[in-house]
């Protein structure tokens, strides 16, 4: 049985841009611009595409941390996208999210028991001898020591730096982890141990994750589905083996064709990818890919958005030529 634990219906985030001298708004940042998918509960559901192509921004907006301009978030069934702040704070506790520099995000003046109290203090009204217990169990299933207890962050490794981020969350217990490029910055061995970490306390503590990296290597070990993200629209999504063998958007072709030997699909024609995206303030009319679409036509690319829509069973493409491109 599969149920589904995060929906997004729509989702839009639009930044204003302003003039600095009027401080009026003088354009749109449309850094989601209508993003719709379901995560399946114990699923490890992956996010990829190009620096700028609004990961950061969909895992904010689902947190509550940013108000969708337009769309819905949907959580273990509740609508939490228009919900008041305290109530989404509530909520926040459920869904909890690792930033991309963990370092940065703990205070450097706290001891690490500290940083595993406080959440408890805050959300929770445990009796201190619970909180010892439970701060206890997550230092140990995060493989640190009880002596690390008395340390600061910064007299951490990076890897352990990962690892204390991640038993702060879990003291929380939460239901789903967003976790936004959770490896960078980490040599590979380390990068490969820490993986097996998230995986083993998924299986553990029955968690869901959103995986959001622009490693598409990292994406195959480890995610169940993936969506790949182009300028804030879903372009491909569907099983990551699926969309690793059989590509369907010449984005993502071009993305997996980009990925250094030993190659991913060897028979694949190649797409090199050229220049940057666009920016997310001026798309191209029609599909927002074709610029940098050696397959592009006049008509009908230049002239219609591609929707997104199932090819395979459950491997979907937002591509007008997808017949021409496979
Ligand atoms: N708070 C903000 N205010 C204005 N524009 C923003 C804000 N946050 C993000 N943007 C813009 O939205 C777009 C998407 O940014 P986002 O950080 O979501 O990208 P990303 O896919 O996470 O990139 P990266 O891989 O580099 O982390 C970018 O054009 C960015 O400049
Ligand atoms: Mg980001």
């Amino acid at each position: 049985m599969t149920e589904t634990i995060l929906e997004t219906q729509e989702l839009k985030k639009y930044f204003p841009v302003r003039s600095p001298l009027l401080k009026r708004t003088i354009g749109w940042i449309r850094a989601l611009d209508g993003v719709s998918f379901a995560i399946q509960r114990g699923e490890i559901f992956g996010l990829v595409g190009e620096s700028g192509c609004g990961k950061s921004t969909l895992g904010k907006t689902l947190l509550g941390i940013y108000q969708p301009t337009q769309g819905k978030v949907i959580f273990k069934g509740q609508l939490i996208s228009d919900l008041p702040k305290k109530a989404a704070r509530k909520l926040r506790r459920e869904i909890q999210y690792v930033y991309q520099d963990p370092g940065a995000s703990l205070d450097p003046w706290w001891t690490t028991e500290r940083l595993l109290r406080e959440p408890l203090v805050i959300h929770t009204d445990l009796s201190r001898q619970e909180m010892d217990e439970r701060i206890r169990r997550m230092i140990h299933a995060v493989g640190l020591e009880e002596e690390h207890l008395s340390r600061y962050p910064h007299e951490f490794s990076g890897g352990q730096q990962r690892r204390l981020a991640l038993a702060r969350i879990l003291t929380l217990n939460p239901d789903l982890i967003i976790f936004d490029e959770p490896t960078s910055g980490l040599d590979v061995s380390v990068q490969a141990t820490i993986l097996k970490l998230f995986k083993d306390l998924k299986e553990a503590f029955h968690l869901t994750y959103l995986f959001i990296s622009h490693d598409l290597s990292v994406i195959r070990m480890m995610c169940h589905r993936v969506a790949v993200m182009y300028l804030g629209v879903i372009v491909e999504m569907g099983p990551t083996e699926a969309v690793f063998a059989q590509p369907k958007h010449p984005y993502t072709k071009a993305l997996l064709a980009a990925i250094p030997v030993p190659r991913v699909t060897p028979e694949q024609e190649e797409i090199v990818l050229e220049g940057e995206p666009p920016s997310p303030e001026h798309l191209p009319s029609g599909c927002r890919f074709r610029l940098r679409c050696p397959y592009a036509e006049e008509d009908p690319c230049s002239l219609r958005e591609p929707p997104l829509e199932e090819s395979d069973s459950g491997h979907y493409v937002a591509c007008h030529l997808q017949e021409k491109v496979e």
